[in-house]
């Protein structure tokens, strides 16, 4: 609770874990990405400006560095859990997301049932390898870092399929023509900005801009900017 407080003084320091395209990726010296203009609208209104610190999915879910205090805030397309809840505070969702599966095109693997025997590709420390480790029977898992070395292995074939979120698949296969989207498996997810526990202050702060940018029209124009109908 209390005052609102920054870990660097005029700047809102975002942890986040890239590649996650279109929602964090690095373009020139830039990161760019849907969350981060959503996170842009919350420095506006704190009259700072947004310094990204891209760091491992891990340490971000986990509450790690929220905690150690190495950014005031977690935007990384991150989908909002119990768990999670117990180790850091969400704010409101502001994106709905589902688990989906990704495969070179004209593939058979359409389901996790026809990957029995064989290798499927998922993302360390994300609701996509819990949503396989709990689902894929009899297949074997592969861990990948992040979002590039796992949809890498999917082209050439180091792994069958992998197994993440709708939005970034979409996206890839949009730009990677030989790959498609095979299956959707309905988790119901959404993505929440994470605090440190007990950060009532950001978080409030964080849910005004969320509802303002939905009414405003400002949600509308970032979500028409990455992803185009
Ligand atoms: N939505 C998934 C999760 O929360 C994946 C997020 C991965 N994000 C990233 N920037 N690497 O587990």
């Amino acid at each position: 609770g209390g005052e609102l407080e920054l870990v660097k003084s005029g700047k809102l320091t975002t942890c986040t874990h890239l590649p996650y395209e279109p929602f964090q990726v690095r373009k020139g010296d830039a990161v760019v990405g849907f969350d981060v203009d959503l996170v842009d609208l919350v420095a506006k209104k704190l009259d700072v400006t947004q310094e990204i610190v891209d760091t491992p999915f891990e340490g971000i879910q986990s509450g790690e560095d929220l905690n150690a205090r190495k950014c005031d805030l977690a935007a990384a397309g991150m989908t909002i859990t119990p768990v999670r809840a117990k180790n850091l505070d969400f704010s409101a969702g502001y994106f709905d997301a589902t688990q989906a599966m990704i495969a070179k095109k004209g593939s058979s693997f359409t389901s996790l049932a026809s990957l029995e025997g064989k290798k499927l590709g998922v993302q360390q420390g994300t609701t996509g390898e819990t949503y396989a480790q709990k689902n894929a029977k009899g297949v074997t898992t592969v861990q990948f870092e992040d979002l590039a070395l796992l949809l890498t292995a999917v082209k050439t074939g180091q792994v069958d399929a992998a197994v993440n979120d709708n939005g970034v698949l979409f996206e890839y296969v949009r730009k990677n023509p030989d790959t498609q989207v095979t299956a959707e498996f309905d988790t119901g997810e959404e993505y929440g900005i994470g605090v440190r526990t007990g950060n009532d202050a950001l978080r409030k702060e964080i849910d005004a801009v969320i509802a303002s940018a939905k009414s405003d029209g400002s949600y509308d124009r970032i979500y028409k900017k990455w992803f185009p109908a």
